[in-house]
């Protein structure tokens, strides 16, 4: 049985603990939420609890469609053990229909269903807003080799086509979502999060927004929408 021994690294939504093997690291997931590059603070009730419990089914999910994650098993109601990564400092999202930044960018109007998924990189870099790569600028900054960026690439488009038809099931749309990876011995493994927190669910029936959006939008309801995801997913 491992155990919490010191933090190793506080972000803006979970902290992560070491524990007597180096290769397992558990985490814990807080109520905070920010937005904006950490501009605007709040906190979302139980937050923690809906996030720790809907990653742990989405993590489930996927390893049990082949997807090599860092989730182990939850621990409680808000932490889970997973393996230790050195995570590559890559935001990559995936879209299925045009929302956020990319309609802001682009000139899209929300709600635009793409005929094909889109894969975007970010730099992990709040320091400078987290610009977005090519991959180009991915070998050129040494985050990641072409044969890297391939199995990410080919990893966030498995985990999309995953998510999206299981969630369908549930009644949720998947708009876009954001992944982070990890390393641990030289293998790729899914790392961070998939919740409320990191993707767009948009209720199929009525169109409502289930995510983080209500937080950053101040539409309110945002306890609601993150209690109803935990339902339909748990
Ligand atoms: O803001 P944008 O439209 O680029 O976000 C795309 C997706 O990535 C959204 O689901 C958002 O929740 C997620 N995201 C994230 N963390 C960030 C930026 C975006 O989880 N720092």
């Amino acid at each position: 049985m491992l155990t919490k021994l010191e933090m190793l690294y506080e972000g803006k939504a979970k902290k992560v603990y070491r524990t007597e093997d180096k290769d397992r690291v558990i985490i814990e997931y807080k109520d905070d939420a920010t937005a904006f590059n950490g501009k605007k603070k709040g906190t979302i009730q139980e937050k923690g609890f809906y996030n720790a419990q809907i990653s742990a089914a989405l993590f489930n999910l996927l390893e049990d469609n082949g997807v090599k994650t860092h989730f182990i098993k939850k621990l409680g109601d808000r932490e889970q053990l997973t393996t230790y990564v050195d995570i590559i400092p890559l935001e990559v999202v995936v879209r299925n229909i045009v929302a956020g930044s990319l309609s802001k960018r682009l000139g899209l109007e929300e709600g635009y269903v793409l005929e094909e998924p889109i894969i975007e990189f970010y730099y992990k870099r709040d320091d400078l807003g987290d610009p977005l790569l090519n991959n180009s600028h991915i070998r050129a900054l040494k985050l990641a080799d072409e044969e890297e960026i391939k199995e990410i690439t080919a990893m966030g488009f498995k985990v999309n086509d995953i998510l999206r038809n299981y969630l369908s099931n549930k009644g949720i749309e998947l708009v876009d979502f954001k992944l982070e990876f990890g390393k641990n011995n030289g293998n790729i493994l899914l790392a961070d999060e998939i919740s409320p927190d990191t993707c767009r669910f948009w209720d199929k029936s009525s169109g409502e927004k289930l995510d983080k959006d209500r937080f950053r939008r101040d539409l309110g309801g945002v306890e609601n929408a993150y209690r109803e995801v935990w339902s339909r997913v748990k």
